[in-house]
């Protein structure tokens, strides 16, 4: 969470700043603020609520100089006001931080006793107390970094600007990522390569621990224990990618309408379409032997895990652990050997998910990370990287990364399949047959139900509350359903395994809780169809989201009705993602939310 960026540059850096922050909104939108040096002196501007904000304060104040930093914030300490919004200035030292620093209490307590008086409730302040503690004491910056960062427990990106240095910018990285990046007689720190795109594309990443120094003309890395360090530097594909929303409303839109192209380079990284057959050699993970396979990961990217689970349990009998990262990392649950562990994430920096992959690297398993960002950090730490190809995803709901993971998960729960021989050649040859439909039915899908989407999701932005069900993968879809709709509608929705309907949920069922019904006609069809009779038997108010078959033999009155294509099993859950990601994004926008920037919400979350 929070995006911080520093530029030791040869021209203006105010508007670059806010440039690099708009690549960087993502990762939180409560404030903004930069800061320069000129003439010697250190000044800033900061201002509340999203960037544009920022944007107008410089227009009205401009803020003159050529090094500088800047910071866009996800409030964690301190609400998000003016004054809580980085950077964060004591005498001549000025901070921008993302993470938590876990031990601030008791150094801001110290650092109080010793004289300083606070000017935020954030715990990023402390950093420039104690930097500014240590200059006083005659400390030169290099010293009093080597001095501060020891002391910080948590997690940080740090980005600093000392006033009598001007020419210089620190910054110190544990946990979230750091970037640096190359220009022409110009450097630059940034949270990740994609915000410094429109510079450079030549990127040294810091490793954990590292702490650095730049200037106009190169770099000084230290590691942990201060000695100083070189880092290869690597060309970022990050400047290969146009953000822009293109003819889109949102991001959220332009995502969801780039699954058919986005799906379709996926899988051909993973699927020989000519064979028929997927590529052993995209495995990296030695599935034929494994007794267990462990998954984890947050949010969005947790569902597609679940959904992978039932795949890999089915074709490649291989039993799954799956739990979200946030418990994963603490249960202490034992990894017996002939177990690997894989992990899902968009961003690559999730910080429960790379906690939990460091806790099962600790234990010595093998590591395979389904990932998005390339150069992020679970990539770098995994021992396999399977790629999405889902290019950079902007709106904060997932999309299209979703549709892509699930196309990796499909790929690689077949790989298994085969390695462990529990896929047959020929089923292997139907599910490839059915994979290679996939991006067309995503653009028949998009194109056949959008337009009945728009007009049930006027009717839907009525209501307070929503249901959505489902059996087999379509019970993580359904908790996807919910998680999409609550999280750009704020109307709260819950996803239920269609059989736990009767053991609670039914309760609440009446004319004021629509019920979504996942419900391809599947093996689980039938048993699904029981669970809606239960609920039209109780007043409420259905929306089946089915195939033909499913629709012809549904006998159940419904609120809508939305048809998709047969779909074979292993594409169904990628196809039935479109309808509940239209859902709710046409909801969210007929209630009138920020769809692509939710409230309370950041895209990468590398705070616990
Ligand atoms: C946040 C985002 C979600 C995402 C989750 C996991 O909550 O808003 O869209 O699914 O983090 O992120 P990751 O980058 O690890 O997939």
């Amino acid at each position: 969470m929070c995006g911080i960026v520093g530029i030791a540059g040869r021209s203006e850096v105010a508007p670059r700043l806010v440039d690099a922050l708009k690549r960087l909104e993502y990762r939180g939108y409560d404030s903004a603020g930069v800061a320069t040096i000129s003439s010697g002196r250190l000044d800033r501007r900061r201002a509340e609520g999203k960037l544009v904000n920022l944007e107008e304060r410089l227009d009205g104040e401009p803020l003159p100089g050529t090094v500088g930093i800047g910071h866009t914030r996800w409030a964690t300490h301190g609400a998000p006001t003016e004054s809580n919004a980085h950077p964060h200035f004591c005498n001549g030292v000025a901070v921008v931080h993302n993470g938590i620093i876990e031990n601030f209490a008791p150094l801001r307590a110290e650092l109080i006793a010793g004289g300083s008086v606070f000017h935020s409730q954030t715990d990023t302040e402390v950093v420039a107390h104690l930097l500014a503690g240590y200059r006083t004491d005659g400390l030169t910056p290099r010293e009093a970094m080597g001095k501060a960062v020891p002391q910080l427990e948590g997690a940080y990106a740090l980005a600093v600007l000392f006033e009598d240095e001007p020419d210089m910018i620190l910054g110190a990285r544990s946990g979230p990522p750091l970037a640096v990046g190359h220009g022409k007689g110009e450097m630059f720190l940034g949270s990740d390569a994609i915000a410094l795109a429109p510079f450079t594309d030549e990127i040294t990443y810091l490793e954990d621990g590292d702490w650095v120094v730049i200037t106009r003309d190169g770099l000084e890395i230290y590691d942990e224990g201060g000695s100083r360090v070189e880092r290869a530097s690597q060309l970022s594909q990050g400047a290969a990618y146009v953000v822009d929303k293109g003819n889109h409303r949102h991001f959220m839109e332009k995502e969801i309408h780039e699954q058919p192209e986005v799906v379709s380079n996926t899988l051909s990284h993973y699927v020989d379409f000519a064979e028929g057959r997927v590529k052993l050699e995209a495995a990296q993970l030695d599935f034929a032997n494994l007794d267990r396979l462990a998954m984890s990961a947050c949010g969005t990217a947790y569902y597609a895990g679940l959904i992978g689970k039932y795949w890999f349990e089915r074709f490649a009998r291989l039993p799954v652990e799956i739990d979200v990262a946030s418990e994963f990392r603490y249960r202490e649950m034992p990894l017996p050997g002939r177990m690997a562990a894989l992990f899902i994430s968009q961003s690559g920096e999730t910080a429960d998910t790379l906690a939990s992959l460091r806790y099962c690297r600790a234990n010595n398993l093998s590591i395979g990370a389904v990932v998005n960002v390339r150069e992020s950090t679970i990539a770098r730490e995994s021992d396999a990287v399977f790629p999405t190809l889902a290019g950079p995803e902007i709106g904060v709901a997932s999309t299209k990364a979703f549709t892509c993971q699930l196309s990796v998960l499909a790929a690689l729960a077949m790989i298994a399949g085969r390695a462990r021989g529990t896929l047959s050649a020929e089923d292997e040859t139907d599910m490839v047959q059915a994979l290679v439909t996939a991006p067309r039915l995503f653009n028949e899908v998009i194109r056949a139900i959008e337009p009945q989407i728009v007009t049930l999701s006027r009717e839907l932005a009525r209501f307070k509350d929503v249901l959505y069900l489902g059996r087999g993968t379509s019970f993580p879809l359904a908790l996807e359903g919910a998680l999409k709709l609550k999280e750009i509608s704020y109307i709260h929705a819950e996803g239920y395994a269609a059989g736990e309907l009767k053991h609670g949920p039914i309760a609440l069922i009446d004319e004021n809780m629509p019920v979504i019904v996942i419900a391809p006609h599947d093996r689980h069809f039938d048993k699904t169809m029981s669970n809606m009779q239960e609920v039209a038997a109780r007043g409420g108010q259905i929306i089946l989201i089915t195939d033909e078959k499913g629709a012809a033999s549904a006998s159940i009155d419904t609120m809508a009705t939305i048809t998709v294509p047969e779909a074979a099993e292993i594409i169904a859950p990628m196809i039935y993602s479109l309808p509940i990601q239209l859902i709710a994004y046409h909801t969210a926008v007929f209630m009138g939310t920020d769809v692509d920037q939710p409230r309370n919400l950041a895209k990468s979350v590398t705070v616990e």
